[in-house]
Formats: C-alpha cells, sequence, structure tokens
C-alpha cells in the first residue's frame, strides 16, 4: 500500500472535476491537484452529452429572466431562486471560459453561434458542436488539464470510500458536529491494491447513477459511487426521488446503455407518433414534443401502455435532411448502422433513465455538509433543478459550481492541514469471491426492481414492494463486502443499492405528484413545498 498527499483532491473527470481541477491548477502553480477516475479519463457521463449547453448569450432575441423563467417552470416550484439567479447570469462567462481554452462551438455563415431548442426552452440558447457536444467539451478539457503540470490524473482507480472521523475510531453518526473529510481510500485497479489519499481538499465529481436502472442513457461508470460515499460518511442527501427520464432514446431490444436521440431533434421539428402514426403530444399539453421533460416522459409512457407497445416513434421524414445531417451526423449515421434511413422511416424509442437531479446536498459554493468536502455536477443538489432539470441545464450548472468550489476552497486552502492519524485501509480476512454470479445477478435485480417498481409512474404498493426487496439485496451485499476481496463490480453492486434505497426513501416521502416523481396514489401537488434531505 502507498500513500499519495496532494492539496486538492478531485474525484472523477467530466466537466465537473476538470474544469475545477483546472481552475485550481492555474491558480496555485506550487501546488499539487490530483485527479482520481474509475476509468479512462474521458469516459464520462459528459463525453456522451449531445444537445448542448444552455445558455443566453444573445440579450438581443433572449433574456437571463427568461432562461430563469424556463428553469423555475420545468422544475415544478421547487427550484432554489437564488441558485438558478446565479447560474443563468454567471453562466455566460463560464461559458466563454471554455470557449477560450478551445472547446468549439458551431456557428454560422456570418460567424454567429447557431443556437438550438429544446423542451422547455422559450428561446433557442443551446450552444451545440454538432450532436456530441459532450465529446467536443470533455475533449477540449483533457487537453487543457493535460497543460497542467501540478496535475496528476490516475486512471482506473476506484475510490471506495471517503475518509472522515469514522476511520478515526470515532463513532460517527448525521448528528455528528463537524465531520471532516481527510481524504479517500482508493483501488488501485491496476496493481489490485488499495491506497490511502490524503488530502487537505476534497471535490466528489462523480456524476451519474443511471445504472440503477435497466434501461438508461448513461454509461457503464454512472453508478452512483459519490453519492452512495457521502450517504455513508453520513454527509446530507437531497432530492433522490427525483430521476430523469429522457423521453427519447433510441429503442433496441437488450441494448445498454441506450443510444440518445437528443431532444434538439424535436427542437428542430422532430414529432412524436404511436404505433398508429398520431401525433399524440397535444392531448396531453398545449407545449407538444417541446413540454418538459416529464410531461414528454409520461405522455409516452402512457402511450406505451395505452397502445400495448415497447415504444413509440419520433418521425423526422419531413424535416430538411441536409440540415439534419449538419446538426445531428452522428444520430444519422447511428441510425443507419442499425438500418434505420431516417429520411424515409421513423426512429423506434422509449424513455430511458438519463439524468439524477437530486444527491449531495450543498450550499451556493458547492460545499457539502461535512467539512472540506465539495461537491459538484451531477452528484451534487445545488438547488438548481427542482423537481425536473430544464433540458442541457446540466453542462452549465457543472461549469458555473466548478467556478464557485474553486473560489471558494482558493481562500481557504491555505489554513487546512493533511491529517497523519488516518490508518492504512485494513484487508485482512478478505478472500476472492468464489462466485461473481452472486454480483451479476444481484445487479440484474436492482436494476429490475427500479425499472419495474420506481420508474416513470409510482404508487405506494410498488414502492414498499421495492423498498424489501432492496433491503434483503442490502444484507446480502453486505456479507460478500465483509468476506470477499474488494472489486469495482462488488463496490458499484454495493453502492448502486444504496442509491436504489435512497431514491425509493426518498420517494415514499414525498406524498404528492410533482415534477420527476408521480404517484398515482397521491395525483396531486401538495401545498406544502419541501424537499426530502436524508
Ligand atoms: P461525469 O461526466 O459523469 O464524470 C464522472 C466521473 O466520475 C468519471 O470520470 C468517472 O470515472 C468518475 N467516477 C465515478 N465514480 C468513481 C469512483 N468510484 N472512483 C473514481 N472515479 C469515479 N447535459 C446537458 O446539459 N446537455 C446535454 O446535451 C446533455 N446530454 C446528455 C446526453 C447523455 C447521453 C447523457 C448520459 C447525459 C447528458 N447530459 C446533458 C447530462 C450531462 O452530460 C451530465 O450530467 C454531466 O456531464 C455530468 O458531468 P459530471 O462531471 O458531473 O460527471
Ligand atoms: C439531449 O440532448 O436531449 C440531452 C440534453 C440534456 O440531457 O440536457
Amino acid at each position: 500500500m502507498s500513500m499519495i498527499r496532494t492539496d486538492f483532491l478531485v474525484i472523477g473527470s467530466g466537466i465537473a472535476g476538470l474544469t475545477f481541477a483546472v481552475k485550481t491548477a492555474r491558480k496555485f502553480p506550487d501546488k499539487t491537484v490530483t485527479i482520481l477516475t474509475k476509468a479512462n479519463t474521458d469516459e464520462t457521463n459528459t463525453k456522451y452529452a449531445q444537445g448542448g449547453i444552455a445558455v443566453v448569450n444573445d440579450l438581443e432575441n433572449d433574456s437571463y429572466n427568461k432562461h430563469i423563467d424556463d428553469t423555475l417552470v420545468a422544475g415544478d416550484g421547487l427550484c432554489n431562486r437564488t441558485i438558478v439567479d446565479l447560474v443563468v447570469k454567471e453562466g455566460p462567462d463560464r461559458v466563454n471560459e471554455i470557449i477560450e481554452w478551445g472547446a468549439r462551438f458551431d456557428k454560422d455563415v456570418a460567424g454567429d453561434f447557431m443556437r438550438g431548442k429544446e423542451g422547455g426552452h422559450s428561446e433557442n440558447r443551446i450552444l451545440h458542436h454538432k450532436d456530441i457536444t459532450g465529446f467536443e467539451i470533455e475533449r477540449a478539457l483533457v487537453e487543457e488539464a493535460k497543460q497542467c503540470g501540478n496535475i496528476h490524473i490516475h486512471n482506473h482507480w476506484f475510490v471506495l470510500d471517503l475518509i472522515t472521523q469514522h476511520h478515526l475510531g470515532y463513532l460517527v453518526t448525521k448528528g455528528t458536529p463537524d465531520i471532516t473529510c481527510y481524504g479517500v481510500y482508493a483501488l488501485n485497479t491496476l496493481t489490485k491494491s488499495v491506497e490511502k489519499i490524503l488530502a487537505k481538499c476534497t471535490l466528489l465529481a462523480s456524476g451519474g447513477v443511471g445504472q440503477v436502472y435497466r434501461t438508461t442513457t448513461n454509461p457503464r461508470i454512472a453508478t452512483g459511487d459519490g453519492i452512495a460515499m457521502a450517504y455513508r460518511a453520513k454527509a446530507r442527501i437531497e432530492s433522490m426521488e427525483f430521476i430523469q427520464f429522457h423521453p427519447t432514446a433510441l429503442y433496441e431490444a437488450g441494448v445498454s446503455p441506450s443510444f440518445l436521440v437528443t431532444e434538439a431533434v424535436r427542437g428542430d421539428g422532430g414529432i412524436l407518433r404511436n404505433k398508429d402514426g398520431e401525433a399524440f403530444m397535444l392531448t396531453y399539453d398545449a407545449r407538444a414534443d417541446l413540454a418538459p421533460r416529464d410531461v414528454v416522459a409520461r405522455a409516452i409512457d402512457s402511450e406505451m401502455k395505452r397502445t400495448g407497445t415497447e415504444h413509440v416513434y419520433l418521425d423526422c421524414r419531413h424535416m430538411d435532411m441536409e440540415r439534419f445531417h449538419e446538426h445531428f451526423p452522428n444520430i444519422q449515421a447511428h441510425c443507419l448502422s442499425i438500418g434505420i434511413d431516417v429520411a424515409r422511416q421513423m426512429i423506434p424509442v422509449a424513455p430511458a433513465a438519463h439524468y439524477c437531479c437530486g444527491g449531495v446536498k450543498t450550499n451556493e459554493y458547492g460545499r457539502s455538509s461535512i467539512r472540506n468536502l465539495y461537491a459538484c455536477g451531477e452528484c451534487a443538489s445545488t438547488g438548481l433543478h427542482g423537481a425536473n432539470r430544464l433540458a442541457s441545464n446540466s453542462l452549465l450548472e457543472a461549469l458555473v459550481f466548478a467556478h464557485r468550489c474553486a473560489e471558494d476552497v482558493a481562500s481557504a486552502i491555505d489554513k487546512l492541514d493533511y491529517c497523519d492519524a488516518v490508518p492504512d485501509w485494513n484487508a485482512s480476512g478478505t478472500t476472492e469471491p468464489k462466485e461473481m454470479i452472486l454480483i451479476t445477478q444481484s445487479l440484474k435485480e436492482v436494476q429490475l426492481i427500479m425499472s419495474d417498481y420506481v420508474g416513470i409512474v409510482r404508487n405506494d404498493v410498488r414502492l414498499e414492494r421495492a423498498m424489501s426487496r432492496i433491503d434483503l439485496l442490502h444484507n446480502e451485499a453486505e456479507e460478500l463486502y465483509k468476506a470477499a476481496t474488494l472489486s469495482p463490480q462488488l463496490c458499484e453492486l454495493r453502492n448502486l443499492i444504496t442509491i436504489g434505497y435512497l431514491i425509493v426513501k426518498s420517494a415514499q416521502f414525498r406524498k404528492e405528484s410533482r415534477g420527476l416523481h408521480y404517484n398515482t396514489d397521491y395525483p396531486q401537488k401538495s401545498e406544502l413545498l419541501q424537499q426530502i434531505v436524508l
């Protein structure tokens, strides 16, 4: 076992982690910034972002107030108004910064940005790089990070747990004052040894939880590790009942993760149709195909149940194909690769788990409830999204909060120190698991339970049933964890079970239907506006 000391520790190499790392490394060239990531550097949700980044940078045709209102409407009463204000207003400067770092967004022949539209937006304001915006942003950020000599990236290091007073032998509960983060234990999956990383300050930027569902747009890395380890460390976790299902993931039976067909396709004129070819969205909402995501996903779910089908269709046949090819070349090519010519055939689509609106509760500087622990990006709950995230607000939120975290910690770092009393990881008494099937089967079970009982439409009986099944899986996984040598698969299973628990528990507490949480036993909104914090 070796030990690393680093001034700044960053868990995750997506837009949140890399932006924070670059800013911090530039500000403190004499200090070390260590990034741990459990896969290759660029294997992140960020890399798969398609539609783009919502930002007001054309004040002649758009306004901050409109973007603020759109975010509040989508959030269905639960957004934190202060946070919405600051994200929308600080957003343009943050987007300009990554443009300076080399991220390219599409422009027209006159050199003006091309602005796309997505559900819930009253104006065209989505900057994009064709239909691979995330790939372009990740590319630019990785290159920028590599230019900073004081950033050290460790790929394939799986962070196991946040280190707090608990690891020094103290009893830590949610009520313990001043719980402090001293760093992490991480499994170097190449050497199979557990390393101790001591840090003065730690940023959780570990992304989403999509893999807790059977059908998701999220890549394999999205197993909610950061949120689960923060919960184990007794951080406050908020709003986990609000899981966003993207309405239009490509329907391909048995393929996981699902390929996304960006909402920007509907922004450009794509129309949802049921199996009988009827454009059904207007019967559900006056905003039709461009209603906020929760509304569209629920409408599709209801249409699929009504007609007994596994998917609906996205019709692009009437669209200008030259323009389609220019904006969505990747989608067009992917569809063609499975035999769908979008100019002649409709695209089969179905909702898939896409985004976690909740996560580690943070304040306006990205501070969690644990000292010296920040959270940013999809793993954080800043209050921006409320009960439902507005399309393309996630990349923006990550940029704004990475900056805020970097500014906040900059004023504190010289007063922070390492905790040398942290013991090495104790792996005694564990042996290689004899049967991987115990892990893989439990994983499938969690995903099935969540998809069947805790999906777009919920009710009390289903939630209760989900909770008792998850409880059983939790007990089995804990037995395995105590006895088996650690592997990423086992740790991810354990984390996904925790995520399932957090989603179900939060959903059980919310006795109303609001935003992404729809419970048929309480179809109305409650008068009481409350956040569920666990
Ligand atoms: P990520 O980019 O997911 O990065 C997470 C990092 O944490 C990874 O490096 C991972 O390896 C690391 N990590 C996780 N667990 C561990 C661990 N245990 N140990 C070590 N490292 C760990 N949002 C928009 O605003 N606009 C869009 O157009 C858009 N399109 C999307 C399309 C798709 C298909 C998907 C999946 C999402 C989309 N989103 C979009 C959402 C957005 O991409 C994500 O919310 C955002 O990129 C998350 O960034 P992040 O930095 O928080 O996390
Ligand atoms: C999409 O391109 O439809 C995804 C946008 C988002 O998740 O914000």
